[in-house]
């Protein structure tokens, strides 16, 4: 299908072939989740699924947008950057903005583009857009930037220009992903070390619950706030601390009386979570995935309980996961409020687990009638990914 329709599409509109043909791949998290912002490790990799662009340079300053999954088109020019209220178009804009208050030279752009990964369900189809354009850009105008400027641009595009005040732990998966590894990525330095999957006999497996809360950009910037509440406090004592970084459990428990306790359980969260990263890269390395599989659960509790980003269809899928020797862990992934979880398993127990798994919750949601402040109904069993392999993003 990919990329012999975007062509296609991109001929019809423009009647020109287009210039460049990107594939920019989305992202899962094995551990790490809502450190990123909070200057901390993480553990993303790119995954088999993403997003392609069409895309040629213009002599003049007009943008043309064809967005194909949407079956919509949008039209401006580098003149006019404004915010649209259409939402989708942003994601674009926000690249070409970020580039121009850099100083760039860049004219306009004839864009087509669309891709399988699922949105709203907490891989990165976002951040797979903004790295994308940002790519193709790169290259069609010869910024000569790195793939980590392309990435500190993405998340600037994001945080600007769509109001989402994200870490740079997407962008970076994205753009830097390398097939058959996860990336360590110390979201501070920006240093980073590949550490080889060797999956063997296991299988990552997505089972996404079909459901995102409406209210996730505002609860996601009142996290990052409660955790700056808890930094600022803890800076008056702790003049070294900058971020939740540099602050250990004991130091924290020492403020304990002195902060909220609902920033208090925020930072112990993001605390223990970069032991997790921490802990998870070396069980990886020594003993292969199935050995992070605890952490993975521990992850689970502490976004549930304390980070309180999770939600009960969530809950449901890791509660339901099987206590079994074919079975590692699981946890939610990405920023929560809906969206998948992320399992460990053996590859042979994988048919068994998605048929259980389905039946489970669909009984427990599947003929739910009130689906509250969720956006669509539950989804059916085939939306169960698996990661198979996870190529780079790409010039093709
Ligand atoms: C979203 C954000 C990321 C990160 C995760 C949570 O995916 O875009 O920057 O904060 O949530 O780990």
């Amino acid at each position: 299908m990919y990329p012999e329709s975007i062509i296609q599409a991109f001929l019809r509109k423009f009647g020109e072939t287009p210039a460049i043909i990107v594939r920019a791949p989305g992202r899962i998290n094995l551990i790490g989740e809502h450190t990123d912002y909070n200057e901390g490790f993480v553990l993303p990799a790119a995954i088999d699924r993403a997003v392609w662009f069409a895309v040629s340079p213009k002599d003049d300053q007009g943008l043309h947008f064809q967005a194909l999954d949407l079956g919509a088109a949008f039209q401006t020019n580098l003149k006019n950057l404004e915010k649209s209220p259409l939402g989708w178009p942003n994601y674009l804009l926000g690249c070409f903005s970020e580039l121009l208050r850099d100083g760039h030279q860049i004219g306009g752009a004839n864009v087509v583009f669309s891709g399988d990964i699922p949105v709203g369900a907490g891989l990165s189809s976002s951040a797979a857009v903004e790295s994308g354009m940002l790519f193709a850009l790169n290259e069609l105008y010869q910024l000569s930037l790195s793939r980590p400027d392309l990435a500190r641009l993405a998340q600037r595009s994001e945080n600007n220009f769509v109001g989402m005040n994200c870490g740079i732990m997407d962008m970076f998966a994205s753009l830097m992903g390398r097939e058959g590894c996860a990336l360590k990525l110390d979201c501070r330095s920006l240093q980073h070390e590949y550490i080889p999957l060797n999956v063997q006999d296991t299988a990552i497996l997505l089972c996404d619950t079909g459901v995102k809360h409406q209210l996730v950009d505002s609860a996601y910037n009142t996290r990052r706030q409660e955790c700056e509440e808890g930094v600022r406090h803890l800076q008056r004592i702790y003049p070294n601390v900058h971020s939740l970084r540099d602050v250990d459990i004991n130091m924290l428990h020492s403020e304990k009386n002195h902060l909220r306790e609902v920033v208090f359980q925020r930072c112990k969260y993001v605390v223990e979570e970069n032991g997790r990263v921490e802990s998870a890269c070396k069980a990886l390395k020594e003993k292969g995935l199935p050995a992070i599989g605890s952490l993975l659960y521990a992850s689970h509790e502490g976004l549930k309980n304390e980070y309180q980003v999770s939600c009960p269809e969530l809950d449901f899928l890791v509660d339901h996961t099987p206590d079994s020797l074919n079975f590692f862990g699981a946890r939610m992934v990405g920023g929560g409020f809906g969206g998948c979880t992320i399992n460990l398993l053996k590859k042979d127990a994988v048919e068994g687990f998605q048929t259980y798994i389905a039946r489970k919750y669909r009984e427990k949601w599947g003929r739910r009638g009130d689906l509250g402040g969720f956006r669509k109904p539950p989804r059916s069993p085939r939306d169960h990914t698996l990661v198979q392999k996870n190529p780079p993003i790409q010039k093709i």
